[in-house]
């Protein structure tokens, strides 16, 4: 059994086992441009078809994300923010949460600090990696998003949170709200503006959020399609039976699904049939539902990334001294760090030399695929001379450590010429 705790320094080891014990679909969609999709980091999805389709067909969809402003920025953020990106050029409406609120429960960093290390250790990266302006909005400054975490409140329990998180007791009440105020983040953009796909990619360590979202999406969703071997739709919560048969009845129909029965004792509609395209058939259903009720969502999608390895072996996190590479750093800090990594190689050089390396299982191999071969070939080259021993390891941690410097150097650049910018964020749109 793998444990998650996105807050803990858990590590995931069989990602297959993941899957199907939280069950989490493999992803096997190619995204082109995508680095993270060609190199097969990412390890997992939730209804990502929804995504894919709204890319195709330049349909609307929401990426959404949020950070947490303790620290500084690290090689282990940079992922997800680099993916936020590519939606963004795919056309998705971004909204970037700063979760100061949470981070000042867990991490004790008053709103005050929050505020200057989003900007500054955060939101100048972002730019420098190339993000438009979006909306990003902090937390604690947020009514709606504040309205909506009390509202979808309601129908959550203690138990559910337990079950989740594992909650003791003496966890402080805003620690057990943030991951509903995390699920306010994820639904409004849908709530105030209208539903659509959301796309939100995460580490492996953050699905359990991904899950609560999505079943608090359903639960408040009015026409809820219940297992069954044609179609069969079940009008739930408080929704005036009429108005939900009628608009159940009428997406049934605009589907091409025949000899609709109601039942009124139980509040379902039936049809022997399926829809040809299940997918379109839900989100119509949601966009229907949304004449008579203000609440009703997609339930999120999710694209899910390997956790990186630490470079010393073990977690990479910001709470692991070393296992990380601030972006803020300079090429000789990070260099250093590089030179002391954990690496794939043999006993002896000689033995290397005849064996070759195991880039499999090193963490050096990790940061060549993750954020330092620009190019598939480039990283095939590395992979194809550690295996066949002609790199050894003292000469691709040197090459690493340069290829990181012009990284880093190329980041501070970018940062310092993109600070005239950071108004546009912070006054872009609803918050
Ligand atoms: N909990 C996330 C973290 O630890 C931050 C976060 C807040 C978030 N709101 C979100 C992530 C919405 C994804 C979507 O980094
Ligand atoms: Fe890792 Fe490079 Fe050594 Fe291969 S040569 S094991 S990739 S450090």
């Amino acid at each position: 059994m793998e444990k998650i705790d996105p807050w803990g320094v858990s590590q995931i080891k069989n990602y297959q086992a993941m899957r199907e014990q939280f069950g989490i679909d493999q992803f096997n969609f190619n995204l082109e441009g995508n680095r993270f999709s060609e190199r097969s980091l990412l390890v997992g999805h939730r209804d990502f078809q929804l995504i894919k389709r709204a890319m195709e067909r330049k349909e609307k969809f929401y990426a959404m994300t949020g950070l947490m402003p303790s620290g500084e920025m690290h090689l282990g953020n940079k992922a997800v923010m680099e993916m936020m990106i590519y939606f963004q050029r795919k056309g998705a409406e971004l909204h970037i949460a700063v979760a100061d609120l949470e981070s000042y429960v867990t991490r004790d960093v008053d709103l005050e600090s929050a505020k200057n290390i989003a900007i500054e250790n955060f939101l100048l990266n972002y730019i420098a990696m190339g993000l438009k302006p979006c909306n990003f909005y902090f937390q604690s400054e947020s009514f709606r998003i504040q309205k909506f975490a009390n509202v979808l409140s309601k129908e959550v329990n203690m138990s559910e949170m337990k079950a989740i998180y594992g909650f003791e007791d003496s966890k402080k009440m805003l620690e057990i709200n943030s991951p509903l105020i995390q699920a306010s983040d994820i639904l409004s953009p849908q709530i105030y503006g209208e539903p659509a796909p959301t796309i939100v990619p995460v580490g492996a360590d953050q699905d359990p959020h991904i899950r609560l979202t999505r079943d608090i999406s359903k639960r408040f969703s009015s026409l809820r399609i219940q297992d069954s071997k044609g179609t069969r739709i079940s009008i739930g919560g408080k929704a005036d039976a009429e108005l939900a048969f009628s608009a159940a009845e009428k997406i049934m129909k605009k589907h091409g699904l025949a000899q609709i029965t109601k039942n009124s004792k139980y509040r379902t509609l039936e049809s022997p049939g399926r829809p040809s395209d299940q997918d379109a058939f839900n989100l119509d259903l949601v966009r229907e539902e949304r004449e008579f009720n203000p609440l009703a969502t997609v339930p999120p999608s999710s694209a899910i990334l390997r956790l990186e390895t630490g470079i010393k072996g073990g977690k990479m996190s910001k709470s692991v001294p070393d296992s990380t590479i601030s972006l803020n750093e300079t090429p000789q800090e990070a260099g250093k760090k590089i030179m002391k990594a954990l690496t794939g190689g043999r006993e002896s050089v000689e033995e290397q030399k005849k064996l070759g390396g195991n880039p499999y299982n090193c963490p050096v191999f990790e940061l060549y695929m993750y954020h330092l071969s620009e190019s598939a070939a480039d990283l095939k080259k590395v992979e194809n001379e550690c295996l066949s021993g002609t790199r050894l390891c003292g000469g691709c941690k040197k090459e690493a450590s340069e290829l990181m410097g012009e990284m880093l150097t190329s980041l501070k650049e970018k940062r310092e010429s993109s600070r005239h910018l950071v108004k546009e964020f912070m006054d872009f749109g609803s918050k």
